[in-house]
């Protein structure tokens, strides 16, 4: 076991808080050790800490660990024709109650539209009501002049240091390779990690016309017609197109082994291209859309849910360090009312679902506790990669001397069992419902402030900050 050096800075008028007893988890290290916060930041880690006047919190039998680092999130956004449930106060309450202290959010962008209006809109979504900080993304809609003059101040001033590119929802969101390379190009120049939805949305547009016009209308041919090889298509020729580019790529939301053969494949070429899943792909499959009375809409995401064997290639290729990060593609919308859109018609069910508040429990409990994954994986994939990643480390996704308190308390015994009725995001479904889970997230402090306290919400909205992000390095 590492011996951890003791250093404790000055700064008396600041509130000291002190997390005794318990077990520091990191992405390299397990060390029984204290961990003194004063203020906003961790000033000391050690087994034999001295603290005057600082509140004493008991972590006996837990497990001490940054702050989870959600990388993919989309609260208060329009999409589908309707707005999803959970705004940047309901979203964010829902992250901290199960163990994330950040979240990058996607901000959208419209064709015409500058990108500092579009920015300013989700500042003002954000604002006075995150109770956890938070970063966005930038959506690129098209890479014209305008845009690609105006990203250097985004990038460069603005801290949002990564974009991202739809290669999927033709005639809504999709753009063109040319946009994407363009991207990728400034991107090179400026130091941004460009990430892709990446699925041929030509190819899924025919197949859904040419499944309208069979009749076949129900949830399950939202995802027949949006098959693996067309995630792997596109994934293959966005890594092309990255490398082409001297650029960086981040691929979000893989639910598949063609993408991750793609992502493999391209690694092992020495090319920038990273890779995220998200909890619906390592513990859910195709079959859920299948079932009656149009509960299958609970289970639309894009890319979709895919056989079960694709499971345990996801698992392995987190294990391997193929992918790098497990987001929560966070959109969530009522089973009444906004998924029943769809009823008669796969196409009009809103995409995405409700995932923020157990994206955490999900790895513990089918990773680390199932032996899928070590402790220190579980870390790295929760938190610290994505603050590599995306600009943050290391003020967020450590315990170290000098990070931000942003810390978990965490018991790895308990059990607990998933639903709609105890969960606290804003929306009537669970997609886990009657899911038991080992691993419970006791109290959570962001930047030295308890948001979660034995399992209740003791934070603020507005209490949580903008990240301003650095430009991307090689992790
Ligand atoms: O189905 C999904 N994934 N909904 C959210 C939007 C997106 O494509 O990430
Ligand atoms: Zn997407
Ligand atoms: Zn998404």
């Amino acid at each position: 076991m590492r011996r951890w050096i003791i250093i404790i800075e000055a700064g008396e008028e600041l509130m000291k808080k002190w997390i005794r007893n318990g077990t520091v988890v990191t992405a390299s290290d397990t060390c029984q050790a204290d961990v003194l916060i004063e203020g906003e930041r961790i000033v000391a880690i050690g087994e034999t800490l001295e603290a005057d006047e600082a509140e004493v919190i008991d972590a006996s039998g837990c497990y001490v660990f940054p702050g989870g680092i959600d990388p993919h999130t989309h609260l208060d956004m329009p999409f589908g024709g309707t707005v999803t449930a959970d705004d940047f106060e309901s979203g964010t309450r829902a992250a901290a109650f199960g163990g994330t202290t950040s979240i990058i959010d996607f901000c959208l962008t419209r064709k015409g539209e500058s990108l500092r209006e579009a920015i300013a809109v989700w500042h003002e979504k954000a604002r006075g009501k995150a109770v956890i900080d938070y970063g966005f993304h930038l959506m690129i809609a098209e890479a014209n002049d305008q845009v690609l003059e105006e990203l250097e101040t985004v990038v460069k001033h603005e801290g949002i240091t990564s974009l991202k590119v739809f290669m999927a929802y033709k005639n809504v969101f999709q753009a063109d390779d040319e946009t994407l390379f363009k991207t990728l190009v400034r991107a090179r120049e400026l130091g941004a990690l460009v990430q892709v939805h990446a699925e041929n949305g030509d190819v899924i547009d025919y197949l859904t016309k040419q499944a309208l016009a069979n009749g076949q209308t129900d949830p399950i041919h939202h995802a027949l017609t949006r098959p693996p090889e067309a995630e792997g298509e596109a994934t293959g020729r966005a890594a092309a197109l990255a490398a082409l580019a001297g650029s960086q790529l981040y691929v979000v939301h893989v639910s598949c082994a063609e993408a991750v053969r793609r992502i493999a494949e391209a690694r092992e070429k020495g090319w920038n291209v990273y890779g995220e899943t998200c909890p619906q792909y390592l513990a859910l499959d195709i079959s859920a859309l299948a079932q009656p009375d149009f509960e299958g809409a609970k289970y639309v995401w894009s890319p979709p849910l895919r056989e079960k064997w694709h499971q345990e290639v996801l698992w392995n290729a987190l294990k391997s360090g193929i992918l790098q990060t497990v987001g929560s593609d966070q959109c969530s919308f009522n089973f009444k009312g906004q998924k029943e859109l769809g009823r008669g018609d796969f196409t009009k069910i809103p995409n995405g679902g409700p995932l923020i508040e157990d994206r955490i429990s999900v790895l513990y409990s089918d990773g680390v506790h199932a032996g899928r994954i070590s402790l220190h994986q579980f870390v790295d994939i929760v938190s610290t990669k994505a603050a590599k990643l995306f600009g943050m480390y290391p003020r967020k996704g450590t315990i170290a001397v000098g990070s931000d308190a942003d810390i978990v308390i965490f018991n790895p015994q308990a059990k607990r069992t998933i639903s709609a009725e105890t969960h606290h995001m804003r929306v009537d479904y669970n997609p886990f419902e009657g899911k038991e889970v080992v691993g419970e997230v006791v109290s959570v402090l962001s930047r030295g402030e308890f948001v979660i306290r034995d399992k209740e919400f003791v934070g603020q909205a507005g209490a949580g900050r903008f990240i301003k992000r650095a430009t991307f390095t090689r992790p």
